[in-house]
């Protein structure tokens, strides 16, 4: 089939590709220039494991394209894919949609013939009905589907080729026909096909964000409990984990969530349910749980270090809000690293996705290239992000100053193999080793 990814982004550059690699004919169009330059040099703008591979294997066979040319992308296009970013409005709880819309002009523009448009950004229910009613125009050119997403940064490739479900909202049986097509290599292999109404398939994706954000606050709070009454929560996550019902996953405390979705996504939910004049309280008291989550660990950092920052030398290693992504949005770094050099302390930072432009203006915060320089003369180290390689550091060979400690946000380390070797080592939601 010949697709038209608008939006090249992780989600529109790993779809695109993935869809490419199952035989599709791919054109990837982004407003941004730079990117589409990046790509057609062969340069992927983004790190994801195995992506950079898999677009030069579909370019090289000419299945994938990239483009800033919209008029003719969405000319040799069969269903067109929106995928640009919808993100929380300025100063409000509301979804920006206007990225959705400025493509919606450029295709009302230049369609000639009938089109499926689906949307696989994250949009609020009823966006699907605001597209049509805005395509008007054109009526009968267009089928709107809706068509979430659900891939994970860092995991996107194998996300999509194993989905646990791919939605398809629609009402449109010929255009419903032709998406299983599209997905059946994927469907072959197991994954389940879920046809919905286009609001069901908006909402779904929301709701399921929303309850992951529920479960990762949830055992946040715990941890705090855990705390203060000599339990660990590792015990209690894996004790809740282990009921079916609840299962395992998202069980895990650590720092707030950030990332690109959950954070918008819960605030997207909340303010579209008070236009239909629903008070989702559950979502609403986990937004402010997380964001005071970050708080409570500036809190916690300062009392390692004795209530006084300046001039306390504090090494970040993962500045991202996960591991094997370059993705910074809504990551807790953001906010803890400007609080802590307001604070006076000086601040070294490493992440293995690279040096990061939201520090570059930040007084006294430096970039290293590795372990050894960001950590050598370190009076705190703080493990923020899971990455495999800060999974088994030997900080005593590491650090040359002596009354370093660690402050381990994700767990990694064992308490009792730390006190073993005389390092001042906390942790989340863990007693202290005995
Ligand atoms: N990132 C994720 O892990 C993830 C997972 C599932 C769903 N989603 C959803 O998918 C959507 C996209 O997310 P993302 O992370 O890929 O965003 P992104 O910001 O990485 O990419 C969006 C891209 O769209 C481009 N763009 C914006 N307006 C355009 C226009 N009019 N024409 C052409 N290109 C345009 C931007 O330049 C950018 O490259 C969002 O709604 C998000 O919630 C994201």
């Amino acid at each position: 089939m010949k697709l038209c990814m608008i939006g090249v982004g992780y989600v529109g550059l790993v779809s695109g590709t993935c869809f490419a690699d199952i035989g599709n004919q791919v054109i990837c169009v982004d407003k941004n220039l730079d990117k589409i330059n990046k790509l057609k040099s062969g340069i992927c703008p983004i790190y994801e494991p195995g992506l950079s591979e898999l677009i030069k294997k579909n370019y090289l066979a000419k299945r994938l394209f990239f483009s800033s040319d919209v008029k003719k992308a969405i000319n040799s296009s069969d269903i067109i894919f929106i995928c640009v970013g919808t993100p929380t409005k300025k100063g409000s709880l509301n979804v920006d949609l206007s990225y959705v819309f400025k493509s919606c002009k450029e295709i009302l523009k230049h369609t000639k013939k009938k089109k499926i448009l689906v949307t696989k950004s994250t949009v609020p229910v009823g966006t699907g009905d605001n597209i049509e009613n805005y395509l008007k125009k054109k009526k009968k050119l267009f089928t709107i589907i809706s068509n979430p997403e659900f891939l994970r940064e860092g995991e996107a490739i194998r996300d999509f080729r194993y989905p646990d479900r791919i939605v398809i909202g629609s009402n449109e049986k010929k255009a419903f026909n032709t998406m299983r097509k599209l997905y059946s290599p994927l469907i072959n292999k197991g994954s389940k096909f879920f046809k919905t109404s286009r609001r069901g398939a908006e909402l779904i994706k929301y709701a399921s964000n929303a309850f992951l954000a529920t479960k990762i606050t949830f055992v946040n709070e715990l941890a705090n409990l855990c705390e203060k009454s000599g339990v660990n929560i590792e015990d209690i996550s894996l004790g809740m984990g282990s009921d079916s019902r609840i299962g395992g996953r998202f069980l895990r405390a650590g720092p707030a969530y950030g990332g690109s979705c959950f954070p918008k996504d819960t605030k997207g939910l909340v303010s579209t349910a008070k236009k239909y004049k629903i008070n989702l309280s559950v979502v609403k008291s986990v937004i402010k749980s997380n964001s005071d989550r970050v708080n409570l660990l500036i809190r916690r950092i300062d009392k390692i270090l004795g209530r006084n920052l300046k001039n306390k030398k504090i090494s970040f290693l993962g500045v991202t809000f996960k591991p094997n992504t370059d993705d910074m949005r809504d990551s807790s770094s953001l906010k803890m690293i400007p609080y802590l050099s307001k604070k006076g302390a000086l601040i070294n930072y490493y992440d293995p996705s690279g040096e990061k432009q939201e520090f570059k203006k930040i007084k006294n915060c430096f970039f290293k290239n590795n372990i050894r320089e960001n950590c050598y003369d370190a009076d705190l180290i703080i493990i923020l992000t899971e990455w495999d390689e800060f999974k088994s550091i030997d900080f005593k060979k590491v650090v040359k100053n002596k009354k370093f400690k660690v402050y381990d946000l994700r767990n990694l380390y064992s308490t009792e193999e730390m006190k073993l070797n005389k390092i001042k080592y906390y942790s989340v939601g863990r007693p202290l080793a005995k």
